[in-house]
């Protein structure tokens, strides 16, 4: 049933799905979400997976409507404005491997902005032939044009007439197909762009496929890009994922947690091979956004920096990774539901027995039960908020215990 007199219709939903009222979230705090039957639930994906510091969070929403108050909307487009400023020193002093910012409104957009800047780089590196990408399959990079054409989830690209014909996907790990695409198109590709871990099924990059992925960038000379807008802000440990590897990558792309999901922003991190050439181009870089870096997004920006810092964010989702793997350990051992999980830091897939990917009975259960958590292949993903106690964990695993044990029964009778 659609809430009376309803015309709207969700990202990503079915035009008829049916959304009863208490489907329909009205308040968020902290880790509670409200709905319009007065119903709470535990908020076990953290929102979109970019709530990282709580609902409603005090020191974010301050600053916001600080920046509100003082300037509204002050532009970022030819001219920028101190927000702006702020937001991109601060985004660099926590990743000192990267030299400049540019400011976009989405994960998508700031996709589409790096598919521009790959492209713009062998322009001006005096390789314009160079104008073909290599994505991974599963990926997900957003559904603008550009972004959609990098997603290698299946998603109705070619009826939309997504043109991937300068997009090719490789398999996750797989060194060997990575290396092959390069044997036969080396000098056609611009860039790599790899998310550092996989957001749908958890798929971290292994060691032996990021130690070729760097020897090709060595012999091929092509722009690596991390697409960090989920695994950013500390959401697999360190503050980025990809401060793991061995190399730094060429461009790296923050959104989701970058405003504690407040403003819609995103953030382009340029490397210095990058930023370097585009200095000794004096190059003008066709992108721009009205609604990007603006002072309540920038504003947030910088809180969501300090905040992490006054929380020792980095300590935090070490342990709450530890703690995870301990209830998840148990679950396994314990829930006939449970066949398996795998993850890192506060990003962990749970695989459950008999459940089609696209089923979301198992997810309803668990909602039934008091917590939310979101759908992956073939299971459920947890993405808590960096704000968990040992105590909002016990109430997450109680609830999602309960759920798959409902869940089974009624798939049973
Ligand atoms: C890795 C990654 N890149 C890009 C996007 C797209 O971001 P947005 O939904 O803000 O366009 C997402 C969204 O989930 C994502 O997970």
């Amino acid at each position: 049933m659609l809430p009376t007199g309803s015309v709207l219709i969700p990202g990503l939903s079915r035009v008829t799905e049916s959304r009863p009222p208490s489907a329909v979230a009205v308040a968020a705090k902290g880790l509670e979400v409200r709905f319009s039957d007065g119903s709470t639930c535990l908020d076990g994906a953290s929102g979109l997976w970019n709530v990282m510091f709580g609902h409603a969070n005090p020191r974010v929403n301050r600053a916001v409507t600080e920046a509100l108050e003082t300037a509204g909307y002050l532009k970022c487009f030819e001219t920028s404005n101190s927000y702006a400023e702020d937001a991109a020193s601060a985004l660099i002093a926590e990743c000192p491997a990267f030299r400049a910012v540019i400011f976009s409104t989405s994960g998508a957009s700031a996709n589409d902005l790096a598919l521009k800047l790959v492209r713009q780089y062998a322009h001006h590196t005096g390789r314009p032939q160079r104008n073909g990408v290599v994505a991974l399959n599963g990926s997900w990079h957003g559904l603008t044009f550009g972004a959609f054409s990098l997603t290698g989830e299946q998603l109705g690209q070619s009826m939309y007439g997504v043109d991937r014909r300068f997009v090719v996907h490789c398999q996750p790990n797989d060194a060997d197909q990575l290396a092959a695409l390069f044997e036969k198109n080396g000098d056609r590709i611009a860039a790599v762009f790899v998310e550092p871990v996989l957001g749908s099924g958890v798929v971290e990059l292994r060691q032996d496929f990021l130690d070729v992925l760097e020897q090709l960038r060595a012999r091929h000379e092509f722009l690596v890009v991390a697409d960090e807008v989920t695994t950013g802000f500390w959401r697999t440990g360190p503050f980025l994922a990809s401060s793991r590897w061995s190399f730094d990558p060429d461009i790296v792309i923050l959104s989701k947690a970058l405003t504690n999901g407040t403003c819609a922003a995103s953030a382009v991190l340029l490397g210095p091979r990058l930023h370097d050439a585009l200095q000794d181009a004096d190059a003008v870089i066709a992108h721009a956004e009205t609604q990007a870096g603006t002072p309540p997004s920038c504003a947030a920006i910088t809180a969501v920096l300090a905040e992490g810092a006054a929380l020792d964010a980095v300590h935090r989702a070490n342990q709450l990774s530890q703690a995870l793997e301990e209830r998840l350990t148990a679950l396994a051992k314990s829930h006939p539901a449970v066949a398996s999980f795998n993850g890192l830091g506060a990003m962990y897939a749970v695989e459950i027995h008999d459940l089609d990917g696209t089923d979301s009975s198992a997810l309803a259960a668990i909602r039934d039960c008091g917590a939310l958590v979101h759908k992956s292949p073939g299971g459920i993903q947890l993405m808590p908020s960096l704000m968990y106690t040992d105590d909002d964990l016990h109430r997450l695993f109680e609830s999602i215990s309960a759920g798959l044990s409902r869940w089974q029964s009624s798939a049973r009778s």
